[in-house]
C-alpha cells in the first residue's frame, strides 16, 4: 500500500506502533506453552496493521494502547483460524500456523489470541469497548458460517456477499474506529464501509495478486469454492468459471475470470464502499490520513 507510505509518517505514529507492538509481545507472553508459541510467531511475521492505524488515526487526543493492541489481537486470531478453514498455506510470506504446527495446535492458538485480545481490552474496565469487541468478533463468526452455507454456490446473490464482507471484515475494521474514537458513529460507519471496500480489494488480489506482494497464494478462494464478487460476476459470463466455483476442474479458469470485466467491475464497486467511507468523514485531526486510506485500500498490492 504506497499511500500507507505517507500515512505511516504521521507524526506520533512510529511511537504509537511501537508501544502496540511492545503490548501485543507482552500480550502474547503471558501464558507459557504451545498456543503461546504459535501464537507468538504469528504476530512475529507483521502485516499491515491497519486495524491499530485506524484506532490512532481516528483517536481524538491520546491513542489507546490496549485498543490498537486488542483489535489486532482478533484480528490475527481470526488470520490463524481461517488458513486451517481455507486450506491456505501461506500468510504474509510464511508457512500458515496449521500447515507447521497442525489443525489442533492452530485451533487453539487462535484461541489463545482471542482470549488474550479480550483481556488486554477487559483490564481497561472500559465496558462499552470490550462490548463493541465482543460483537465484532460475533459478527466476524457469522460471516464465516455465512460464507460455509454459500460455498460452491455461482447463485450467490451478491447482496448476500456484501453482507458476508460486512460481516467477517467490516465489523472489526468497524471497531478499530469505534475503540479508537471512543464510539463515534460516523467514524464507525466509515470502518464498516472501508472494511468492506477492502474485502472486496482482497478477494480480487485473489484472483489476480502476486504472492511475493500479497504474501498469500492466489486462487484459492477459487479452489474452496468461495463465492467472491470477482468470482461470482465472471461465473455469470463464462461456463469454465461456474463449473470451476461450483466444485468442477480448475484448469484455465482463473485466466478465463481475468478475460471477463469481473475484476473491473469489482474495483469499481470496492471504489464505490471506499467512497462511501470518505462521505462519513468530518473535521478531523486526521482526515487527511483517513481520506487516503479510503484509496489506497483499494490499489494495494498487498
Ligand atoms: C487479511 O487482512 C484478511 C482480510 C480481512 C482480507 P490483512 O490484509 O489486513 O492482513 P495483514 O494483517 O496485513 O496480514
Ligand atoms: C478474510 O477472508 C478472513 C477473515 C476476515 C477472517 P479471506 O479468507 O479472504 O482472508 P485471506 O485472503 O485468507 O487473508
Ligand atoms: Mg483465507
Ligand atoms: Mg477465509
Ligand atoms: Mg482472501
Amino acid at each position: 500500500m504506497s499511500a500507507l507510505t505517507q500515512v505511516s509518517a504521521t507524526p506520533g505514529l512510529a511511537g504509537y506502533m511501537a508501544e502496540v507492538e511492545a503490548g501485543l509481545a507482552r500480550a502474547v507472553a503471558v501464558e507459557p506453552g504451545l498456543a503461546q508459541e504459535v501464537a507468538g510467531e504469528a504476530l512475529a511475521a507483521g502485516g499491515k496493521r491497519l486495524r491499530p492505524l485506524l484506532c490512532f488515526l481516528t483517536a481524538d487526543g491520546r491513542p489507546s494502547i490496549p485498543a490498537g493492541v486488542s483489535v489486532e489481537m482478533v484480528h490475527m486470531a481470526t488470520l490463524v483460524h481461517d488458513d486451517l478453514v481455507d486450506g491456505a498455506r501461506l500468510r504474509r510470506g510464511l508457512p500458515a500456523a496449521w500447515s507447521v504446527y497442525g489443525a489442533d495446535a492452530a485451533k487453539a492458538a487462535g484461541d489463545y489470541l482471542y482470549a488474550c485480545a479480550f483481556s488486554v481490552l477487559a483490564e481497561t474496565g472500559d465496558e462499552s469497548a470490550v462490548a463493541t469487541l465482543a460483537e465484532a468478533a460475533l459478527c466476524l463468526a457469522r460471516g464465516e458460517a455465512m460464507q460455509k452455507l454459500q460455498l460452491h454456490d455461482p447463485d450467490t446473490p451478491v447482496d448476500a456477499y456484501l453482507e458476508r464482507c460486512a460481516l467477517k471484515t467490516g465489523k472489526l475494521i468497524e471497531a478499530a474506529c469505534l475503540l479508537g474514537s471512543g464510539g463515534d458513529a460516523r467514524l464507525g460507519a466509515y470502518g464498516l464501509n472501508l472494511g468492506i471496500a477492502f474485502q472486496i480489494a482482497d478477494d480480487i488480489l485473489d484472483c489476480a495478486g502476486e504472492t511475493q506482494q500479497t504474501g498469500k497464494i492466489p486462487g484459492t478462494d477459487l479452489r474452496e469454492g468461495t463465492p467472491t464478487m470477482p468470482l461470482l460476476l465472471a461465473a455469470a459470463q463464462d461456463e469454465l468459471v461456474r463449473a470451476a466455483l461450483a466444485g468442477g476442474p480448475l484448469d484455465g479458469a482463473l485466466v478465463a475470470v481475468a478475460a471477463t470485466d469481473a475484476l473491473e467491475r469489482s474495483r469499481d464497486a470496492a471504489l464505490d464502499y471506499a467512497a462511501r467511507a470518505r462521505s462519513f468523514l468530518g473535521s478531523l485531526a486526521h482526515r487527511d490520513e483517513l481520506e487516503a486510506l479510503t484509496y489506497a485500500v483499494v490499489d494495494r498490492a498487498g
